[in-house]
């Protein structure tokens, strides 16, 4: 008897679920759900939420910001992680190697045309040596770094695993947010102390005219200290430093920032384009200090380059300093090379 009642039950219950089912279904095809739509739907539903598309309730706390749940921008600001940086790093860091290759293949290392002289002149104490290598040696930690917070996801975490990768990349992070403060010192120092060097003149300009002379074998235009393109540089390295390092202070002190979540989207945008122009710029900087020029890796390796580099390429400033200027006696200067 009761195994008779069990197996009426049974049949009630797949009565049941057949009938709801067949109900539901064409309920469901009225009210027109579209399991593929999802993005169409969550779209709508803001709009319909609120007329600015925020979905937001009442917080106790103090940080009123934390009572929205949903606010349109935040999508935005998705798609530019995900998508729109990605995309100018990529054909930024990509696009300026493959230039760089270019013109390796095509013009070759320049070389100094006269030879060298056997006598080399001062070009930087130790302190503008020091001053550069802190700036460069944070910028490379804090690009690699924030390269790995862009892409590390994609690229690395397939080929290293979760267990690397986190302890990874919280390391990164963390050296991430700390080098950033030696980076900023270093942006500081290097501007007090070639700002006025870097100040453009009329030579700058007929040395961009020509293009720094970098296609010719033997003719360089005239520079001082600092040639045109070294001045642009200069104070692309000031601004973008500048950018950077605010746009980096805001996202390391959110709670700190008064337009709130809005705000730190666009410091946020404002910092991983600018590291992206700044990355590909500073290896095409790189490129010539090492690979691209004979004798110009010297002047921030030991701090003195061969007299014959320095009037091929910093005549003007060549004569000043034989003439004692730049502080130092002239004969201080000028030595045999060792
Ligand atoms: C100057 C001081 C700097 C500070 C305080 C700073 C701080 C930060 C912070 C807090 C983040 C967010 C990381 C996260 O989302 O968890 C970040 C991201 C990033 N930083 Fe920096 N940063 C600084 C300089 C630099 C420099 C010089 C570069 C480039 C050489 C750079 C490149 C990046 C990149 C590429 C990202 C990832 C951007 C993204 O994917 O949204 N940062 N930075």
């Amino acid at each position: 008897m009761a195994q008779t009642f069990s197996t009426l039950r049974g049949l009630i219950l797949g009565l049941a679920l057949i009938l709801g089912a067949a109900i539901a279904s064409p309920a469901m095809a009225q009210s027109g759900f579209n399991p593929t739509q999802r993005a169409v739907n969550e779209d709508q539903l803001m709009k319909a939420l609120k007329p600015d598309g925020t979905i937001s309730g009442r917080v106790t706390i103090p940080n009123q910001s934390a009572g929205t749940l949903i606010q349109p921008e935040g999508k935005e600001w998705r798609d530019y992680r995900r998508e729109t940086l990605p995309r100018i790093g990529a054909i930024a860091i990509l696009g300026m190697l493959v230039v760089l290759c270019l013109f390796y293949a095509i013009r070759g290392k320049v070389r100094v045309a006269a030879g060298m002289s056997g006598k080399t002149i001062v070009r930087f104490n130790g302190f503008e040596r020091f001053t550069h290598w802190l700036t460069a040696s944070s910028f490379v930690i804090l690009g690699l770094s924030g390269l790995n917070v862009t892409f590390g996801r994609s690229l690395l975490l397939p080929l290293l695993g979760h267990q690397t990768f986190t302890p990874f990349s919280a390391f990164l992070k963390f050296l991430h947010n700390y080098i950033g403060f030696a980076f900023m010192v270093g942006i500081v120092l290097m501007f007090v102390m070639w700002v006025r060097e870097n100040i453009p003149n009329g030579t700058d300009v007929t040395w961009v005219k020509e293009g720094g002379g970098i296609l010719s074998k033997d003719k360089h235009p005239a520079a001082g200290k600092f040639n045109g393109g070294q001045k642009i540089l200069f104070w692309a390295v000031i601004v973008g430093g500048v950018l950077l390092s605010l746009s980096g202070l805001h996202l390391l002190f959110p709670n700190r920032v008064d337009g709130g979540v809005i705000e730190i989207q666009f410091q946020s945008e404002i910092h991983g384009i600018v590291a992206m122009l700044m990355i590909a710029m500073i290896l095409a900087h790189i490129y010539i200090g090492t690979l691209g020029m004979e004798g110009a890796f010297d002047a921030m390796g030991t701090g003195s380059v061969d007299l014959n580099w320095a009037k091929e390429h910093h005549s003007l400033w060549v004569d000043e300093v034989q003439k004692g200027g730049h502080g130092l006696p002239a004969a201080a200067k000028v030595a045999p090379a060792e």
